[in-house]
């Protein structure tokens, strides 16, 4: 069973979140990991959108820029982690949901024109930390909720601690809090 781990956790070793996805991903075999930071990936704009269209519509998915998607759809667990940024998260996730969002191999169109998902996980399982509160306006989460709706997955998970940059919080307070939800999920996985 493979689990693909999506880190867009930008700060490296000194991320938060980053230490949660490693202990939710304790024990498992089989994770391939994208590093969002490594990866630098670019945005799409009209001419570049307008050349992968083109492959999409000719069915032509070999080349290299359908990696990514090829590998989402067929991974059997999804694992994101994201810090809280600017009440959702950074860029580098929403510019990584743009090379996953592929027609013909992530999502399709059914005769009928309804969007239906291609994608083989069984769960997407998100994981954050924020500097204040998450919970109230979790945009971040909800508009992944739509994507692996679209993407055809049934269940999204959500773990996140809280208010890690409040002066005079206890963090590792706030983090085991995080923690005791993680390990449902792990037993649920
Ligand atoms: C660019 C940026 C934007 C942020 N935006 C928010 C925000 O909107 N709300 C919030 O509560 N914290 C915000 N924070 C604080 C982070 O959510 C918090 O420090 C988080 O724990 C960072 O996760 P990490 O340790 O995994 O990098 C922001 C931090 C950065 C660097």
């Amino acid at each position: 069973m493979t689990v693909l781990f999506v880190n867009a956790c930008l700060r490296g070793e000194q991320s938060r979140t980053l230490t949660l996805c490693r202990e939710y991903l304790e024990g498992v075999d089989d994770v391939e990991e994208v590093n969002l930071a490594e990866l630098k990936l670019e945005p799409y704009y009209g001419p570049s959108a307008a050349y992968r269209a083109q492959l999409e519509k000719d069915g032509q998915f070999d080349d290299p820029m359908f990696d990514l998607g090829r590998q989402f759809a067929e991974a059997d667990e999804i694992v994101i982690g994201a810090p809280y940024w600017d009440l959702s998260f950074p860029a580098a996730l929403k510019i990584y949901i743009e090379h996953v969002a592929v027609m013909g191999m992530t999502f399709h169109y059914t005769e009928e024109g309804r969007c239906e998902g291609l994608c083989r996980a069984k769960h997407l399982t998100y994981i954050t930390t924020g500097g204040g509160e998450v919970s109230a306006m979790n945009y971040g989460y909800e508009y992944l909720c739509g994507i692996a709706g679209m993407f055809g997955i049934p269940e999204t998970r959500f773990a996140a601690a809280e208010n890690l940059d409040v002066v005079g919080a206890d963090i590792e307070a706030n983090l085991n809090e995080a923690r005791k939800v993680l390990s449902r999920l792990k037993a649920t996985r």
